[in-house]
């Protein structure tokens, strides 16, 4: 599994603790820069991110789960480069929320998930100017729609 857009590591944690607790042999991979961007107005008054311990940050909150969560510290579009296409079981996307950004990702990691996988992603009814919703309308269908996350379920 890859998450993108990890922040302080609090979704990454919880999926951490039921991977572990699941007991199955699940990998997740957690992609962001954990670097001040443009885009992410919170970052402009975040401490961590003024004193460049962001990651620091993430790697402490995440060190419980240490052994089923791998950082990967690269934008969305490079991280994507990583992965061979059809190799995830399952992709979610909760980094930029502009609909350009949303656009970008979805095209970059919706080949890497595995015919019958699943892709989704965060905020797809709260975003700004229903950037998000657009975005994901316009690429896939059919999703559906669960506690504000949007989930494709992508054809074997
Ligand atoms: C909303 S936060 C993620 C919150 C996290 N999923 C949670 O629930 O704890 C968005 C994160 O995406 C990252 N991000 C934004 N654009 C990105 C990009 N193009 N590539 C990688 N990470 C990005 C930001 O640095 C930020 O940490």
């Amino acid at each position: 599994m890859v998450e993108v857009g990890c922040w302080k590591g609090k979704s990454i944690a919880y999926l951490g603790v039921e991977i572990i607790n699941s007991g199955k042999d699940i990998k997740v991979d957690a992609v962001d820069t954990w670097a001040e961007m443009e885009s992410e107005s919170y970052h402009k008054t975040d401490v961590y991110v003024k004193t460049n311990t962001l990651y620091q940050l993430f790697c402490s909150n995440i060190s419980p789960v240490s052994k089923v969560v791998t950082p990967v510290r690269l934008s969305s579009l490079e991280a994507a480069n990583q992965y061979a296409d059809g190799s995830l079981d399952v992709v979610f996307i909760d980094a930029c929320h502009e609909y350009d950004c949303v656009k970008k990702d979805i095209a970059a990691w919706l080949p890497k998930v595995k015919p019958n996988g699943y892709f989704a992603g965060h905020d797809y009814l709260w975003s700004s100017e229903d950037a998000v919703k657009r975005a994901v309308d316009e690429s896939l269908s059919p999703i559906s729609v669960t506690e504000g996350c949007w989930v494709y379920h992508k054809k074997g």
